[in-house]
């Protein structure tokens, strides 16, 4: 559902994103994973269609996104790590005005922001300013957004960031249900804790590089590799007690 095929991308003589490859297929939650600075939300960035690749091809729902960019952006939702929401705005304004963006077919719009308030626990709030909103309800907001106009993949950078852990429960339990509805979801973390328990496939990216890919069993299994980036990375994943931070073994 969402292919990405030898990304590159530079800034000036740094490359960012080196080559990265992955496929994340419907039903899917996919982590993304790696240490700060290593290119993940670049790459999202990319994914999203607000940087352009220096090489590289991403198809979203079969769509070329460099040939067919409003159709492949169609079928995305995007959740960034600094969401911007206008706060004059109440929650189920933000809402329509976000529906109105995606083009929704007006009959569907109030029973789908609804169901969207109801999921992400935002109902009680809806007439509610933005501004007002903690940072969990902001983030839970947005998600709705993301998830409002039915895409068939989502990008996540970095959602667990500076949530509580009822905010982070609820919002691991809509990610599963929605990767069972169909929805591939892409998503970024730097802790390793997140994606052993949220995804269903890795990628493992470090200075701009793909390192591994695979589930979590398949990536316990490459453990014994002798590789001086890999090993510290698998050992973790084999033994540890998974709380570590990436960045503390690379
Ligand atoms: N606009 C930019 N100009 C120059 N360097 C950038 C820019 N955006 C990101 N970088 C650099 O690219 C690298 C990857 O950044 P980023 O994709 O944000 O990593 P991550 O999300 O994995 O923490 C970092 O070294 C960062 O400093
Ligand atoms: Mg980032």
């Amino acid at each position: 559902m969402i292919t990405v095929e030898h990304l590159v991308k530079r800034f000036g003589n740094f490359t960012a994103v080196d080559d990265v490859s992955i496929d994340v297929a419907s039903g899917q939650i996919h982590g993304f994973l790696g240490p700060n600075g290593a290119g993940k939300t670049t790459t999202i960035r990319i994914i999203a269609g607000l940087l352009r690749p220096d090489a590289g091809r991403i198809l979203v729902n079969g769509h070329d996104l460099a040939i067919e960019p409003e159709a492949a952006k169609a079928a995305l939702g995007f959740i960034p790590d600094r969401p911007f929401i206008y706060e004059k705005l109440t929650a189920g304004e933000f809402l329509r005005f976000h529906a109105g963006l995606y083009g929704m077919d007006e009959a569907a719009i109030d029973d789908r922001i609804r169901e969207m308030l109801d999921i992400f626990e935002l109902g009680k709030w809806q007439h509610e300013l933005v501004e007002s909103f903690s940072h969990g309800m902001k983030q839970r907001l947005v998600m709705s957004a993301a998830f409002l106009h039915r895409p068939k993949a989502v990008l996540v950078d970095e959602p667990m960031v500076g949530l509580d852990p009822r905010g982070a429960r609820l919002i691991k339990d809509v990610f599963r249900r929605m990767s069972a509805h169909g929805v591939a979801i892409l998503m970024s973390t730097h802790t390793l804790e997140v994606a052993e328990e949220m995804c269903d496939r890795i990628s493992i990216i470090l200075k701009g590089q793909i390192i591994a890919h695979g589930t979590v069993e398949e990536l316990r299994a490459m453990a014994g590799t002798p590789n001086d980036e890999l090993t510290p990375v698998f050992l973790k994943l084999t033994g540890g007690s998974g709380l570590q931070e990436i960045d503390e073994i690379v």
